[in-house]
């Protein structure tokens, strides 16, 4: 049987796709704005994917067509170069570019993309986009590459052709998910460890609340942050500090008088919330989902106070969730300034724990906010599809 892309894919190119490849949007349950500061996070792939369906062209011309968007766009393999337009085709250009930027020369593919990862919802739709894509184009093409090479590349297109400066979590995790399991991470050694994420034996769920808020700022008020988190690093380097991982916050207090207010606070967040991912993998590796909760719950006090990256719709998913029996723990989740938060909640109470924030949102004049209950899915995935498909 094929499905309604596929016929779709021969409906506009006239023949058949030969690869499917997949991969997830993200969570993360702790680790917040340090991966770009070479620490921990504990990210978890979730059941929302995007999709790429492609066919290999003799020339080197590219035709992709965007469903979600219903939009099409061409171009050349040989004119790639990076633009300041922020369109979903400069995500598609970028990964061809990173992967022939490491030596791979491609042909050119007809390719329709989708999938369901909401946009700009702090759930890393551009990783899923990006990871799709590599995963597909290294398939199609026989190029065999380690998957942290895939995720590094994706980082690369992201970082160097679309111009937005993100750590590595995001697409990592898009490579390396494993159903029910969180990944640990060190960002900078990029070793890696899965632990069961025993939602369900436990009767919890875990709950994503999508303030609907876009922040155009985002990307640059991220790229701030990276800016001050070096700058803070530097003076914790000159009083004997190796990196983020080995500072401690006895030093940061002993040389807050050397610091700026604002690096203090910067620097305060990163070391905390390296030392709560630790905390939380403890957590999880006996199951002790109070612990991880209090954990999240101290996350994104420190992400409001210290590295001022939320804002009040996402505040009311936090105080909400304090009051709330049943809720475990919630944080902002992303980069922040809008989109998604998530909750760990006794999944008896999630209905009503809905309704409640639904509420408490209406009654601040915020945009009715979308809760939904996700599972946490598998990493990226490519399938050969038959030649011969039966009808
Ligand atoms: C975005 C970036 C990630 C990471 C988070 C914040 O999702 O893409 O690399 O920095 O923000 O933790």
């Amino acid at each position: 049987m094929e499905n309604s892309h596929e016929k779709l894919f021969a409906k506009l190119y006239g023949t058949k796709p030969t690869i499917l490849a997949s991969a997830p949007g993200r969570i993360n349950l702790i680790g917040e704005h340090t991966d770009y500061n070479n620490g921990y996070v504990l990210p978890a792939a979730i059941q929302l994917r995007n999709y790429f369906l492609a066919a290999p062209r003799k020339d080197r011309q590219v035709r992709v067509r965007a469903e979600n968007f219903k939009e099409s766009e061409a171009f050349k393999l040989d004119s790639l170069k990076p633009s300041e337009r922020k369109h979903w085709a400069e995500y598609v250009k970028g990964i061809f570019w990173a992967l022939e930027q490491d030596g791979h020369r491609l042909g050119g593919v007809d390719a329709v993309i989708w999938g369901d990862v909401p946009l700009e919802s702090g759930l890393s739709s551009s990783a899923a986009l990006e990871v799709s894509i590599i995963k597909g184009l290294t398939s199609l093409f026989g190029i065999d590459l380690p998957p942290q090479k895939l995720a590094k590349l994706a980082q690369k297109a992201e970082n160097d052709f679309v111009g937005m400066k993100c750590g590595l979590m995001d697409q990592f995790i898009a490579v390396f998910g494993r159903q029910n399991s969180a990944l640990f991470l060190d960002c900078e050694t990029l070793a890696y460890e899965h632990f069961p994420l025993n939602l369900s034996k436990n009767n919890l769920g875990i709950l994503v609340y999508d303030t609907k808020v876009r922040r155009k700022l985002a990307g640059s008020e991220y790229n701030a942050r990276r800016e001050e988190a070096s700058r803070a690093l530097e003076i914790l380097k000159a009083h004997g500090a190796a990196d983020y991982k080995g500072a401690t916050l006895v030093l940061l207090e002993e040389i807050k008088p050397a610091m700026s207010d604002l690096l203090y606070r910067r620097a305060k967040h990163v070391i905390s919330e390296n030392a709560r991912v630790q905390l939380s993998v403890k957590a999880l590796k006996t199951d002790n989902f109070a612990a991880l909760g209090a954990l999240l719950f101290q996350s994104h006090q420190s992400l409001r106070d210290d590295y001022e990256v939320s804002c009040p719709e996402l505040d009311v998913l936090y105080e909400t969730g304090r009051h709330f029996l049943g809720c475990l723990g919630a944080r902002l989740v992303g980069a922040g300034f809008g989109g998604s938060g998530i909750a760990i909640v006794e999944r008896s109470r999630l209905a009503a724990f809905v309704e409640k924030l639904k509420a408490e949102a209406g009654d601040r004049g915020f945009p009715e906010p979308e809760c939904r209950e996700i599972s946490v899915g598998e990493g990226a995935l490519a399938v050969r599809l038959p030649e011969k498909r039966g009808r």
